[in-house]
């Protein structure tokens, strides 16, 4: 943006003083599910089957994701939330061992982390991307860790090479939590086949949906088992003796949803392409507003767009962000201030805070059977804090135009221009 362009621009009254608004078009929408959705589930009702043991499509789904991810073993299960359960319960990590993850994630990272008496600790981000930073997650490794949960937030790939070589140096396992980023690649391979496995949601919010639903991914042989066990409460379904050896939840998938999901399976790769340009496009216009910072895509990445995270430079554009996000909200485009994620480090949700996962109780973090006294005081990691004061997330679909992009970008502009120092 030229120095005449940005003056123009701030001598433009924001529409929320009474000034023209910058959107006047509705944004680019369409449908999510069609005929193919339809037709698979007819399919479904006519077999008269909803039990995906005795269906098709859940397996079918399976089989789909294998063959897209270059895997050994899929499994399609009820959420993320489930599908991070099922990798721990999988790796078999005894109570009481501490999980690194990221301090900017979904609760559905660390439910299962949780119920499995596990300690969770939590590394800070890099600031440029907000994915979580390798150097955090090296200073937490110690005797007790059990497993790093790798999250691939808001689309964009973590430095996973990185991580991962973490994970072989120390004998720790690595999973990979791609709820928000399927078929997204690093250097051209696919995120989700670095760790020793991998979990994704479908549940409303992401590239693709079933409603509720996820699945889990490894190519570790000796891990196939148990990730079928602890789907299904532990129960063998090939007419062995049932007699569950472990604890396991019941997190099947209905045929319903594993038919959505062979036919959502089909769109992801349109959908990630087409958010990824867009979103190029978008970086590309915000990059010359100046006090504006999108999030940073790494050499090697591809992001696939989840989220659209920016910055506010402070020392640029001395505003509050929700007062920034007014302004633009007037001007016709959405955003949501300090919300990255979850709108505050996870570790700053009252589960931790309170400690109170367990009703009269201070399990996982405190115990003396499980030798655990961990605490997340404010301030525990300083980057994710900051960040989350700083930024706001654009809405960003596979559904909008090139127009629709310049005018948020133009919208953005406007503001920043008058807010500018
Ligand atoms: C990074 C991450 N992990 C796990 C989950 C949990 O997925 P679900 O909502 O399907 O349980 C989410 C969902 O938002 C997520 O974003």
């Amino acid at each position: 943006m030229t120095h005449l362009a940005t003056e123009a621009l701030a001598a433009e009254k924001l529409a929320l003083h009474g000034g023209p608004k910058t959107k006047t078009t509705p944004f680019g929408t369409g449908r999510r599910f069609g005929e193919e959705e339809k037709r698979l589930l007819l399919e479904v009702i006519d077999s008269d089957v909803l039990f995906y043991v005795f269906g098709t499509k859940v397996r079918q789904m399976e089989s789909l994701m294998k063959s897209m991810y270059g895997v050994r073993y899929a499994s399609g299960c009820s959420s993320g939330t489930a599908a991070v359960h099922i990798a721990l319960g999988a790796l078999g990590i005894e109570p009481g061992r501490e999980v690194i993850t990221s301090s900017i994630t979904d609760m559905g990272t660390l439910t299962g982390v949780l119920y499995q008496l596990l300690v969770p600790r939590f590394a800070d981000i890099d600031p440029a991307t907000y994915n979580m930073s390798p150097a955090s997650v090296e200073k937490l490794v110690n005797r007790r860790t059990g497993a790093i949960i790798v999250v691939h937030h808001a689309g964009l790939p973590a430095d996973i090479e990185a991580l991962a070589a973490i994970g072989k140096k120390h004998g720790i396992p690595v999973i990979e939590d791609c709820a928000q980023a399927h078929l997204t690649r690093w250097k051209g391979r696919l995120l989700g086949t670095f760790g020793d496995i991998a979990s994704y949601s479908f549940n409303h919010f992401k590239h693709i949906t079933t409603g509720s639903g996820g699945a889990v991914l490894t190519n570790r042989e000796d891990l196939e088992e148990r990730v079928r066990l602890f789907v299904d409460k532990c129960y063998f379904r090939d007419g062995r003796r049932r007699n569950p050896y472990f604890l396991a939840p019941n997190y099947q998938m209905t045929e319903l949803q594993g038919a959505v999901a062979v036919a959502q399976l089909g769109k992801v790769e349109r959908i990630v392409r087409r958010r990824g340009e867009l979103g190029a496009r978008l970086i590309q216009g915000l990059k010359q507003v100046p006090g504006i910072v999108p999030q940073a895509v790494p050499e090697g990445a591809e992001h696939s767009f989840f989220l659209f995270v920016v910055r506010v430079d402070p020392a640029a554009i001395p505003v509050p962000v929700a007062e920034f996000c007014k302004a633009l909200d007037a001007e016709g485009i959405p955003c949501e201030p300090n919300k990255i994620t979850g709108g505050m480090p996870i570790y700053l949700y009252d589960v931790f805070q309170k400690q109170s996962a367990f009703p009269k109780s201070r399990l996982p973090f405190v115990s003396r059977d499980l030798g655990s006294r961990v605490s997340y005081p404010r301030g525990l990691c300083p980057v994710a804090e900051d960040a989350f004061e700083h930024t706001f997330n654009l809405g960003l679909t596979e559904f909008y135009t090139e127009a629709d992009v310049d005018d948020m970008v133009k919208g953005v502009a406007k503001v920043a221009a008058h807010f500018r120092r």
